[in-house]
C-alpha cells in the first residue's frame, strides 16, 4: 500500500476524475490508514511504500504490478501521468527478492490481473479495452506460467479489471456482467456459473474493487447491496469508508497490490526403497 499523503487529482484519466471538485487530503489519509488497521486486524502483513509528491495517485498501488507464486511481472503505465510510479514497485520487489520481469507491453499491474489460483491450476483472468494492451496479457503467460483468459471491457466507468470483476476465493469470483463485452459475459458465465453476480449499482458503489482473504470481503462501505448479496453467498463483508479516493477513480482494491509468495517447498520423507 501507499499513503495518499499527495492524493490530489491534477489531471483526468478516467470518467470519475474531475478537477473541479476539491479533495480533502487529510480525510483521505484517515481513511486510507482506516483500510490499512483493518488488513491489519484481519492478520494481514501491509507493507507501505514512501509516497512521491510528485505521483497523486501513487495511492493507488494494485496498478504497479501483478504477482503470482513469488514472482512479480511490472507495470508499464497508460498514460505519462503514472510512468514512473512503476519504478518504485520494482525497487520494492528488489529489495525483498522477488524475480521481477520489466514488461514491454502496457499493463496496469491488478488493475487488470485478477487471480484464481483453485482454476485450472491458477488461471487469470485479465481485462482490456482502456488501459491494459491485449499483447500483454501473452507477455504475462511467459513471465508467470499460468493461463490466462482476456476479458474485454466495454464501459469507460470500469476502465480497469478490478473495478468490474473480484476473486472472493481461490475459485470464486463477484462480477457486473454489464461491464463486458457480449462474449466476454458469456466467457465468465461458463467459467464461473455460480458466481456472485453485481449489478450496475453495486458497481458504481465500487463494490466489486474489493479485497478478499477468501472468507472476510473488505469494501466500500457504500456498497451496501453487495455486501448482502456477499453475505447471502457466505462470505463476512467489512466496510471502509473511502469516500475521498473515489474522487480518483479507485477503492479498496486499487489500495492493495497483494503479495504471492512462492508456495511452501514440500518436505516430505523420502520414500523409503
Ligand atoms: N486515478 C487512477 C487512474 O485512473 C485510479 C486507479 C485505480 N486503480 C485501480 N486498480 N482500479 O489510473
Amino acid at each position: 500500500m501507499c499513503s495518499p499523503r499527495f492524493f490530489r487529482v491534477e489531471y483526468e484519466i478516467n470518467p470519475w476524475m474531475d478537477t473541479g471538485v476539491p479533495v480533502d487530503a487529510d480525510l483521505a489519509v484517515k481513511q486510507w490508514e482506516r483500510l490499512r488497521e483493518t488488513l491489519v486486524e484481519l492478520g494481514h502483513t501491509v507493507h507501505t511504500l514512501d509516497p512521491d509528491p510528485a505521483l497523486p495517485d501513487m495511492v493507488f498501488a494494485a496498478n504497479g504490478a501483478f504477482t503470482v507464486d513469488g514472482v512479480a511481472y511490472g507495470a508499464r503505465f497508460r498514460f505519462p501521468q503514472r510512468g514512473a510510479e512503476a519504478a518504485a514497485h520494482r525497487a520494492f520487489y528488489a529489495a525483498h527478492g522477488w524475480p521481477y520481469t520489466e514488461p514491454v507491453e502496457i499493463n496496469e499491474g491488478e488493475g487488470d490481473f485478477a487471480y484464481l489460483p483453485g482454476v485450472a491450476g491458477g488461471l487469470i483472468l485479465a481485462g482490456y479495452g482502456f488501459r491494459t494492451a491485449p499483447p500483454a496479457h501473452a507477455e504475462a503467460v511467459e513471465v508467470l506460467g499460468r493461463p490466462i483468459v482476456p476479458l474485454r471491457l466495454t464501459d469507460p466507468r470500469f476502465y480497469h479489471l478490478d473495478t468490474a470483476l473480484a476473486a472472493l476465493d481461490d475459485h470464486t469470483i463477484a462480477y457486473y456482467p454489464g461491464a463486458f463485452s457480449e462474449a466476454s459475459q458469456r466467457v465468465l458465465h461458463r467459467l464461473f456459473p455460480d458466481a456472485v453476480l453485481a449489478d450496475e449499482a453495486d458497481a458504481l458503489d465500487f463494490g466489486l474493487n474489493l479485497v478478499s482473504d477468501g472468507r472476510h470481503v473488505v469494501l466500500n462501505g457504500d456498497a451496501a447491496a453487495l455486501a448482502t448479496k456477499l453475505a447471502a453467498a457466505g462470505f463476512t463483508p467489512v466496510p471502509v469508508e473511502l469516500t475521498e479516493l473515489k474522487k480518483g477513480g479507485g477503492s479498496v482494491k486499487c489500495c492493495v497490490a497483494e503479495l504471492r509468495p512462492p508456495p511452501p517447498t514440500t518436505t516430505d520423507p523420502p520414500t523409503p526403497r
